[in-house]
Order: C-alpha cells, then sequence, then structure tokens
C-alpha cells in the first residue's frame, strides 16, 4: 500500500522507519518530512503546508494513497480527518469532536468527570476571579491548566498561592496563550510518578501498547523547566502489569467506549498521560496522537505490522493478535540544542551521523534538522533523538549514550540520567 504521513518531527521519523518495515507497504510519502525521513527505504519527502487540509486529501487522491497517517495534534485538532474520512480515505487519527480530548482541556475533564474515569479533582474557570477564589480554597500545590492547545506550555504546577495567581494572571490576563486561555482549568495536585500509556483504537477495541516514561524537564535529577521531552524508555517498570490492567480497564476502554456513546468515536492513537501513586492510575492529560519521544522509544518494541494496524484502525477491523512486542527494552535520547526550551541557536553542523552504525541497534531519529548543502544542521530546539535497543534497559540505556558520544554539534545538551527511575536502587 501507498502511506502518506504527515509531519516533520522525530515522532514522524520513527513511525517512518517502523511503517517501511511492513512489507505491505511499497511508498511512504513524508510531508513535509525531514533529512532524517528522506534517508528511511521507501520514503520519499515533499515539501508541503500541512495546514492545507484540503490540500493534504488532493495530494492522497491523485497519488492513490491507501493511509494516512497523521502525526502531530494541530492538522487533528483543526478536522483532517473529518475532511479525509468525507472523501472516503482513510485516514489513522481522530476526528476534530475526538481530538477535543486533547484540544480542550475542559472538554475532557467533563468526559472524564461524566464517566467516572479516575483523575483529579478539578473546577473550570471562565474568569480570573472566579479562578482566583477556587485556588483560595483549595491551597497550594494546586495545577493552573489553559484550556486549549498551547504547545505543551500551557500547564503551571504551582507551589505557592502566590504563583496560582501569577498563572491566572499569564494566561487570562496577558492572553500569553492568546485564546486558549481564555478559560482555564484549575485542579487538584497529584503526587506520584507519571507514565505514557498510548492505546491503538478502531473506536470499539482498544488495544495498548507498552507503557512508557518521558522526562520533561530539562537538567538531570528532573529539574528545571518543562520541554517538549528530553528521552524516553519504555517499558516502564512503574506501570506493572497489573497497573496496566487498571489503566485499560479503568481508562482507556471506558473513555473509548465514552466517546462512542457521545457520538464522537475515537479512531487513532490515544495517549494516556497517567499519574501513578499507591498502585493507582489517574490520568494527567490525554493527548490525540502518538507522543514525541515516547514513540521513538516504543515502535522499536513493536512486533507487528505497523501499516496493517494503523489500516485495520481506520476501517474498525483492529485486533487484538495484530499488535504484538519484543522482549527487551529501549531507550531514547534526546540531542538538544544548548538554551532550549528557551533561546538557542540554529544551523550548527551536526558531526557522526554516519559512525552511530557502528553502534548495534541505535537509530538516530531526527527532529529539529535541516540539509544544508552536504550538511545536516541543527534547525530546532530539541534536534536528535538518539535510540537503542537491548535485552534490557540498562543495556539499551548504555548503547544509546555510546551513540550519543559518537554524535556532535556546537553547544549540543543532553541529559545523561534518561531512564533514572528505571535503573534506581
Ligand atoms: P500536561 O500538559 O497536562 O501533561 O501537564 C504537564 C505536566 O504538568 C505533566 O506532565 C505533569 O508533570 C504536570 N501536571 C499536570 N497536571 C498535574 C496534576 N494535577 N498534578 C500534578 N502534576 C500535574
Ligand atoms: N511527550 C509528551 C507528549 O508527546 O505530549
Amino acid at each position: 500500500m501507498k502511506v502518506l504521513l504527515i509531519g516533520s518531527g522525530g515522532r514522524e521519523h520513527a513511525l517512518a522507519w517502523k511503517l517501511s518495515q511492513d512489507t505491505t507497504v511499497e511508498h511512504i510519502y513524508c510531508l513535509p518530512g525531514n533529512p532524517g525521513m528522506s534517508s528511511v527505504s521507501k520514503c520519499e519527502n515533499v515539501p508541503f503546508d500541512i495546514s492545507d487540509l484540503n490540500g493534504l486529501a488532493d495530494f492522497a487522491e491523485q497519488h492513490k494513497v491507501d493511509l494516512t497517517v497523521v502525526g502531530p495534534e494541530a492538522p487533528l485538532v483543526a478536522g483532517i480527518a473529518d475532511v479525509f474520512v468525507e472523501r472516503k480515505l482513510a485516514v489513522f487519527g481522530p476526528s476534530k469532536l475526538a481530538a477535543q480530548l486533547e484540544g480542550s482541556k475542559s472538554f475532557s475533564k467533563e468526559l472524564m468527570a461524566k464517566y467516572n474515569v479516575p483523575t483529579a479533582f478539578f473546577k473550570i474557570c471562565n474568569t480570573s476571579a472566579e479562578a482566583k477564589a477556587f485556588i483560595r480554597t483549595k491551597g497550594a500545590p494546586i495545577v493552573i491548566k489553559a484550556d486549549g492547545l498551547a504547545a505543551g506550555k500551557g500547564v503551571v504546577v504551582a507551589m505557592t498561592l502566590e504563583e496560582a495567581f501569577a498563572a491566572v494572571d499569564m494566561m487570562m490576563g496577558d492572553r500569553k496563550f492568546g485564546e486558549a486561555g481564555a478559560r482555564v482549568v484549575v485542579e487538584e495536585f497529584m503526587p506520584g510518578e507519571e507514565a505514557s500509556l498510548l492505546a491503538f483504537t478502531d473506536g470499539k477495541t482498544v488495544v495498548p501498547m507498552i507503557a512508557a516514561q518521558d522526562h520533561k524537564r530539562i537538567y538531570d535529577n528532573d529539574r528545571g523547566p518543562n520541554t517538549g521531552g528530553m528521552g524516553a524508555y519504555a517499558p516502564a517498570p512503574v506501570v506493572t502489569e497489573e497497573i496496566k490492567q487498571k489503566a485499560v480497564e479503568k481508562i482507556l476502554k471506558p473513555v473509548v467506549a465514552a466517546m462512542r456513546n457521545e457520538g464522537m468515536p475515537y479512531v487513532g492513537c490515544l495517549y494516556a498521560g497517567l499519574m501513578i501513586a499507591n498502585g493507582e492510575p489517574k490520568v494527567v492529560e490525554f493527548n490525540c496522537r502518538f507522543g514525541d519521544p515516547e514513540t521513538q522509544a516504543v515502535l522499536p518494541l513493536l512486533d507487528g505490522n505497523l501499516a496493517e494496524i494503523m489500516l485495520a484502525c481506520a476501517e474498525g477491523t483492529l485486533k487484538p493478535e495484530m499488535v504484538k512486542w519484543h522482549d527487551g527494552a529501549a531507550v531514547c535520547v534526546v540531542m538538544a540544542s544548548g538554551g532550549y526550551p528557551d533561546v538557542f541557536e540554529k544551523g550548527k553542523k551536526i558531526k557522526g551521523l554516519r559512525d552511530v552504525k557502528k553502534v548495534m541497534s541505535a537509530e538516530v531519529f531526527h527532529a529539529g534538522t535541516k540539509q544544508n548543502g552536504e550538511d545536516v544542521v541543527s534547525n530546532g530546539g530539541r534536534v536528535l533523538g538518539v535510540t537503542a535497543m537491548g535485552k534490557t534497559i540498562r543495556e539499551a540505556k548504555d548503547s544509546a549514550y555510546e551513540a550519543v558520544a559518537l554524535i556532535d554539534f556546537e553547544k549540543k545538551y543532553f541529559r545523561k540520567d534518561i531512564a533514572w527511575r528505571a535503573l534506581k536502587e
């Protein structure tokens, strides 16, 4: 089959890499793709404005594409799946209404409350006076979330009342995130350890993937500001078999059933961000797409045909036996531009990309890179996701860092402790 893959980050490079291994796939159009994806077999990068949803559907029709896979959330929240379904084009990703699970925090919190899905106690606030009054009654620590999409930056975990009020002023007063902050969700602080559990679903059947753990903070020991994610590993031992079962039965399955019941069936990858405490998982957030960088650690462990699974999701024929997993582990270390997540420089020549082939089982997924003549140069905050597999997390981690050591660019920065929670004690 011919696949159209939308996006240009590390997640999409990992998707392209895994899709290319599916024997049923003959060609993958990557719109717009990145320099790493152009060297994946069967892949062809095509420059494209991916906010042009009708243009993307025209492309799929003209090129007789059998399956479209949407990487990032923005086109999903904008309704790309509706445009494709309307034109009878198979698409892996939720409809505009279903994508509200990520696109609107108030929607997802209200759905969870209605269907008794475990999550933090909350209040949806339409004015800053309302938000501040609720914060005063609850006290700190407390969490303030902009309702709409804010590029992963719309959440403030406030340790004091002053921080909480400042967050409300920043979102609702200064409109730091534009209309996304016209409404906020104020919610109870949940202690515990986080993990990401992603699942394939065709709107009825839900098949969980292997649980992963991201590292959101910029510095070692989980300190400093939040980032898009500085590394990930899978499987995450904090998600024991028992906790995974609970997450599937109390969270993933009820939410997919709820969405169908609400008349907005959810098709695609459902990402549950979990907080785990005392053996119980609660929902921190939902995303309507694969995680980045979790995908780079989860997909290498998939022992199945990704395109076949995704097509089955799009066509409503997903079966649990399609999704199998390899034993072992994978670790992804993100190499970033120094200064990220604040100010950083781009255009630094990346050296050593070819040397990485010396490290068995290592794969370098490009996130923010650009081709500049013969050179590949940095072109974003997160530049590369250096991934390796191993029999154990330690083995995968050692190989990933062995590969990282072979890559160089000016002012590179990476965390040295990816997977530390799995390896402590
Ligand atoms: P989100 O964008 O909703 O995933 O939030 C970003 C980060 O804020 C999460 O990964 C958590 O580390 C933290 N966070 C969000 N909500 C809560 C909560 N209710 N309690 C504790 N931490 C939270
Ligand atoms: N790794 C966090 C996310 O994809 O939202």
